[in-house]
């Protein structure tokens, strides 16, 4: 899905940028134009980052904390 209509930036882009070591919406804006042109898709630009950070994480620990 196209988050940034302004520069043709797709879900699939920001979350292969976080995959590539970008941990912010400010480091994939080094590689992708994101949210550079009328700043509507900022707000969901820094959603998929976040989420495909959490996701990441969450996946990295072996185990869920109990209790
Ligand atoms: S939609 Fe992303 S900058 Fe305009």
């Amino acid at each position: 899905m196209y988050v940034c209509v302004c520069h043709g930036v797709t879900d699939r882009a920001i979350r292969e940028a976080v995959d590539d070591g970008a941990t912010s919406l400010y480091d994939v804006q080094c590689t992708l134009a994101v949210a550079s042109c009328c700043g509507r898709c900022e707000d969901s630009a820094r959603q998929v980052v976040d989420e495909h950070i959490e996701k990441r994480v969450a996946s990295a620990r072996p185990f869920a904390a109990s209790g």
